[in-house]
C-alpha cells in the first residue's frame, strides 16, 4: 500500500489543481531553473544531451507543439514540463516520438502531473504518426523507471557507452597543421 505521508514531499500539502498548456516563449526561463535543480544533481541524466539553456530554446524551437508546462492555477508557478522531439530513420517508414526532458518539481510530485504532461505529449504525437515511443533514462533513476513501467514502458535495452579519448590526436592534428610534425609522427 502506499503511504503518502511518508512516500513524498507532495503529501504534507493538499492536492494542487493543475492546468497543462503548451509551452511559451516566458516560460524558457523557468523551465530552464526548474530543469537546473533537476538534472543538474545527476551526474549524466541524459547520455546524448546535456542540460542548458540551448537545448531548452533548441527543442522549443523545432517542436514547440512538443512541449507543454504544467501550472499550479491558485500560485501560477510552473511546476512541470516535457519537451518532446520526432526522428524518422533513413531506412524505416516509422516515425518515432522522443520524451527527451520530463520534470516534475519536487513538491508536486505523486499527483499525477508527469502521467498527465505525459498523455498530452502523446495525444499530439500520435496525431502527427508516431508510432513507437522512446526514453531513455539512468538503470539507477528508480523514480523515473518505475513511471515508466507505470505508464507500459517495457523491453529496456542495455547499452554499452565506451569512450575514446582523442586529445592526444587532437594535438597531433593541431602540431601538424602549425608545421611542428616530426618525421615520424602519424
Ligand atoms: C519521474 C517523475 C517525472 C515523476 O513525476 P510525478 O508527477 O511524480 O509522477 P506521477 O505522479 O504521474 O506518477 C505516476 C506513477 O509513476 C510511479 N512513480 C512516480 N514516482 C515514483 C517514485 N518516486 N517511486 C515509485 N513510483 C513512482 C507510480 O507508479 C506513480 O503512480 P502512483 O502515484 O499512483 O503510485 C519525477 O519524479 C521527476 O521529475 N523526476 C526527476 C526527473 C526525471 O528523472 N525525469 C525523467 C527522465 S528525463
Amino acid at each position: 500500500m502506499k503511504n503518502r505521508e511518508s512516500d513524498d514531499p507532495g503529501s504534507r500539502r493538499k492536492k494542487p489543481e493543475i492546468t497543462l498548456r503548451e509551452m511559451e516563449i516566458d516560460d524558457i526561463a523557468h523551465v530552464f531553473h526548474l530543469g537546473e535543480k533537476l538534472f543538474k544533481a545527476q551526474e549524466v541524466p541524459n547520455l546524448y544531451r546535456t542540460w542548458d539553456d540551448f537545448e531548452v530554446i533548441q527543442l522549443y524551437q523545432s517542436d514547440p507543439e512538443l512541449c507543454f508546462v504544467a501550472e499550479e492555477e491558485e500560485t501560477g508557478k510552473l511546476v512541470g514540463f516535457v519537451l518532446g522531439t520526432t526522428v524518422t530513420k533513413s531506412h524505416s517508414a516509422w516515425k518515432y516520438g522522443l520524451m527527451v526532458w520530463l520534470g516534475i518539481d519536487p513538491a508536486y510530485r505523486r499527483y499525477a502531473i508527469a502521467t498527465k504532461l505525459f498523455h498530452q505529449l502523446t495525444d499530439v504525437m500520435l496525431q502527427e504518426g508516431v508510432r513507437m515511443l522512446l526514453v531513455d533514462t539512468e538503470a539507477d533513476n528508480l523514480e523515473a523507471l518505475h513511471f515508466f513501467r507505470k505508464l507500459g514502458f517495457g523491453s529496456p535495452q542495455e547499452h554499452l557507452y565506451l569512450t575514446l579519448n582523442l586529445a592526444a590526436k587532437l594535438k597531433q592534428l593541431k602540431e601538424k597543421a602549425n608545421g611542428k610534425t616530426r618525421p615520424n609522427d602519424r
